[in-house]
């Protein structure tokens, strides 16, 4: 679509929702209206959200109550109560975690180790829980590790119990929403972000990814992992997730500068689960 096309569409939305107030904005309207947008534009979602005033009062994405984003207040208040196991991380779907974690090794592979590729020293894994990618994957290529959650128990207990011995090859655990972490300049050789890209509102995956690139050593690469929608972008509100189609997500991470190096299919997963895509980027 060219910049004219995107000018006429905002032009007809915002005429055909012009007597639309704040209030029902907030509730179904916004919903509704939301929806329609990111079906008929999905690829330029991002451009709309940034433009159209209705979208960016979208319930889910940007209410605020007493100066909390809710879409993060929900998130936190479902994570507080899961509990710290490889279980808890999985959603309840532990069969296919040994699946998963084979794929992300055989991923991962392409990119680390020999010339021109990624190194090996140091890597973070954002939205770690309790570090079952940590310890699965990551720690068996990486001389030393950083882990990010927003649930402290998660970390603790990654360190306590679940990694054993190997917890000393960790330099650092932050404790932070991704939305607010600024990680340490180029410091990592790769960057891992499994099941929190959806986490994240658009716009705030588009300025943690920014971060992350600054924070690559040369030759880094980031890694997304994640539950991509077969149409379109659909919300949880329970634990506030967004399952973006893979076209979302490559919008988003194109907008931040990034480079798509390559993207794959976790293969093995039942039909009925949502399909899970790994993208590598630099
Ligand atoms: C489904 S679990 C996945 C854990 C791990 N990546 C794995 O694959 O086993 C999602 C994790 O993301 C964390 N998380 C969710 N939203 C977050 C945010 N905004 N900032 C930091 N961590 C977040 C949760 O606390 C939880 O540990």
């Amino acid at each position: 679509m060219t910049t004219m096309e995107h000018r006429a569409a905002h032009q007809a939305f915002r005429r055909r929702w012009k007597k639309t107030d704040d209030g029902l904005c907030r509730h179904s309207m916004s919903f509704h209206l939301h929806n329609t947008l990111r079906k008929e534009f999905f690829a330029s979602y991002l451009y709309l959200l940034e433009q159209i005033p209705l979208v960016q009062l979208f319930a889910v994405t940007c209410e605020y109550i007493k100066g909390e984003k809710q879409f993060y207040a929900r998130a936190q208040n479902f994570y507080k109560d899961v509990e710290a196991s490889e279980e808890g991380m999985m959603g309840g779907f532990i069969e296919i975690s040994e699946i998963d974690l084979e794929g992300s090794r055989q991923f991962l592979k392409k990119f680390v180790g020999g010339p021109g590729k990624a190194g090996t020293k140091c890597a973070l894994d954002c939205g770690c829980g309790i570090g079952r990618v940590a310890k699965n994957v990551l720690l068996p290529v990486f001389e030393t590790l950083e882990m990010a959650d927003m649930i402290e128990d998660f970390l603790i207990h990654a360190h306590e119990c679940y990694l054993g011995s190997d917890a000393d090859r960790i330099e650092s655990y932050y404790c932070y929403n991704l939305q607010d972490l600024t990680p340490p300049p180029k410091k990592y050789d790769v960057i891992w972000m499994q099941w929190v890209a959806c986490h994240l509102t658009d716009n705030d995956l588009m300025k943690f990814l920014i971060r992350c690139k600054a924070s690559l050593r040369p030759n880094g690469i980031i890694v997304i992992k994640d539950n991509m929608a077969r149409q379109g972008c659909k919300l949880d509100p329970i634990d506030s997730s967004l399952i973006r189609h893979l076209d979302i997500v490559k919008a988003i991470i194109l907008k931040a500068g990034l480079e798509i190096l390559g993207v794959e299919k976790q293969q093995g997963f039942p039909e009925q689960i949502v399909p899970v895509w790994m993208i590598a980027m630099k």
